[in-house]
């Protein structure tokens, strides 16, 4: 293609603009695994008129532009979510079917894989945060960047190491680390929901405002919400534990001062671990 220079420039001044506002990734409305890609097919193969070729039955979530479409796709997608979720009798399994699941939108937004849990299996802290970065998506593991490096020295420090089981409220990585939308939490929550019935944490730390509000449901903000003991009741199974709100380790990157608050949040989640039997949920 040959571009006039100012064409070019212009092309170049806005994929500037796009990268500066955190738009790093492009993606289609479908899916594509370039790993997979062979020659495309002759042109002639799928007549102008044909409809788009679609996988199995699914109801697509992430086409639909709004209204009642979309709320019938979100509906169907946590439906799905919450039979696939059922199935997994262990972390293992449960992995697996997040794997082998197509319904949350952010999976085909250039994520390269699904993000579930790192830590112990059966460990008396459930850590959860709001979505994988960059590092995350390339190692498949959750909390494995900067700010997951700095959640583990002050986990160590606080005495919590090898005493969690770390995981998100999304599982696919949000286009330009963007924080997840509500719906996506929603699609991804059954998942995240069975985690905490496999896991059976004594207590739970949540990280950052939108796992906060995930967990809670709630639309209070971090600063009020840090600090202050919450309860996560699932609606099915009365399955339940108690939350501790605490702030981002990305946001703590920025904001070095802000660690205090963190500190003491982990401290007292701590205290409740290991103190008496009056203290536990269980
Ligand atoms: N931030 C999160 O909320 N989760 C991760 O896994 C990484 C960074």
């Amino acid at each position: 293609m040959n571009a006039s220079p100012a064409a070019s420039d212009a092309l170049t001044a806005l994929l500037a603009f796009w990268h500066e506002a955190g738009v790093e990734d492009c993606y289609e409305a479908a899916p594509v695994d370039r790993t997979r890609e062979t020659a495309p097919p002759p042109r002639a193969a799928r007549p102008a008129s044909a409809p788009p070729q679609t996988t199995g039955t699914v109801t697509p979530l992430r086409p639909t532009p709004s209204g009642i479409g979309a709320t019938e796709a979100l509906a169907d997608a946590v439906a799905r979510a919450r039979a696939a979720a059922r199935t997994a009798e262990s972390l293992e399994s449960l992995t697996d079917a997040i794997r082998a699941f197509d319904g949350c939108p952010l999976s085909g937004m250039g994520a390269r894989q699904a993000v579930v849990w790192r830590g112990e299996a059966t460990a008396p802290v459930m850590i959860v945060g709001e979505g994988p970065g960059a590092e995350e998506d390339a190692r498949g593991l959750p909390f494995v960047g900067k700010a997951g490096q700095l959640l583990d020295r002050m986990l160590k420090a606080a005495g919590l190491d090898g005493r969690v089981m770390i995981t998100n409220t999304v599982f696919w990585r949000p286009p330009g680390n963007r924080t997840p939308t509500a719906d996506e939490q929603a699609v991804c929550a059954p998942f995240v929901a069975r985690a905490l019935e496999l896991v059976k944490p004594k207590l739970v730390l949540t990280v950052g405002a939108a796992a906060a509000r995930a967990v809670l449901h709630t639309s209070e903000g971090i600063t009020r919400l840090r600090g202050n003991w919450g309860e996560w009741h699932l609606a099915e199974g009365g399955v339940s534990a108690p939350v501790m709100p605490t702030l981002h380790p990305a946001f703590l990157l920025r904001q070095p001062q802000a660690k205090a608050m963190v500190w003491a949040d982990l401290l007292e989640l701590a205290a409740r671990l290991d103190g008496d039997d009056s203290k536990s949920p269980h």
